[in-house]
């Protein structure tokens, strides 16, 4: 059993494509332990309760500094020992010792093919309005492993978008994440978990 902890920021749309896929056995032999998010208003955390997942509001603001924020984020990662750590919209700059403690166990889900589109400044909306700033004609989302830089760790899969004429970049967003990413991303983890049998 691949034990994960889904880390979430905002809507937790991704975070409900895993909940389903597991409950749908489209991702095999996964538990989702946890469910930690840094912004307390986050719907992603209601959507972890009503599935009965414990989740956890551990922000930022609620500490003196930032290294008191990073001890208490890794003491409850700690607390529930995943086998694999999910980044599913999770807009915080990781504590560089848990990427150390992790290392090969952190995955995130980025909205676009990488190397387009991604590295810091590039989140969220933010990158879609890049794309059709651009003018590319398609994009899509990457799942990758995630080091020391952002947006580098090695790639696990990506799929392809289409962008068409007249998208907002809120349309192209929805599209990416119908498409795109609540594929990929649940397929990833059943691909890990698979992996480790
Ligand atoms: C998703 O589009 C995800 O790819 C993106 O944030 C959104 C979260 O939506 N992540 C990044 O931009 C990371 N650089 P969700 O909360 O509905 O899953």
């Amino acid at each position: 059993m691949l034990n994960i902890v889904v880390c979430v920021s905002g809507g937790g749309t991704n975070l409900q494509a895993i909940i389903d896929g597991v409950a749908e056995g489209r991702i095999r032999n996964t538990k989702i332990v946890g469910v930690i998010s840094n912004n307390a208003g986050a719907y992603a955390l209601t959507r972890a309760k009503d599935a009965g997942i414990p989740a956890f509001c551990i922000s930022p603001k609620k500490f003196e500094n930032r290294e008191n924020f990073n001890q208490a984020f890794l003491a409850q990662l700690e607390a529930l020992a995943p086998d694999l750590i999910v980044l599913a919209g999770f807009l915080v700059i990781l504590p560089e010792k848990m990427i150390e403690v992790y290392r090969n166990r952190i995955i995130n889900i980025h909205p676009s093919l990488i190397p387009s589109f991604c590295g810091t400044g590039y989140y969220g909306l933010k990158v879609h309005e890049a794309a059709l700033t651009r003018g590319v004609k398609v994009t899509g989302a990457t799942v990758h492993y995630v080091d020391e830089g952002t947006d580098t760790g090695r790639i696990i899969m990506q799929k392809a978008v289409e962008v068409l004429e007249g998208d907002t970049p809120e349309v192209l967003q929805r599209r990416v994440m119908e498409q795109a990413e609540w594929v990929i991303l649940p397929k990833a983890i059943d691909e890990i978990a698979s992996s480790r049998e």
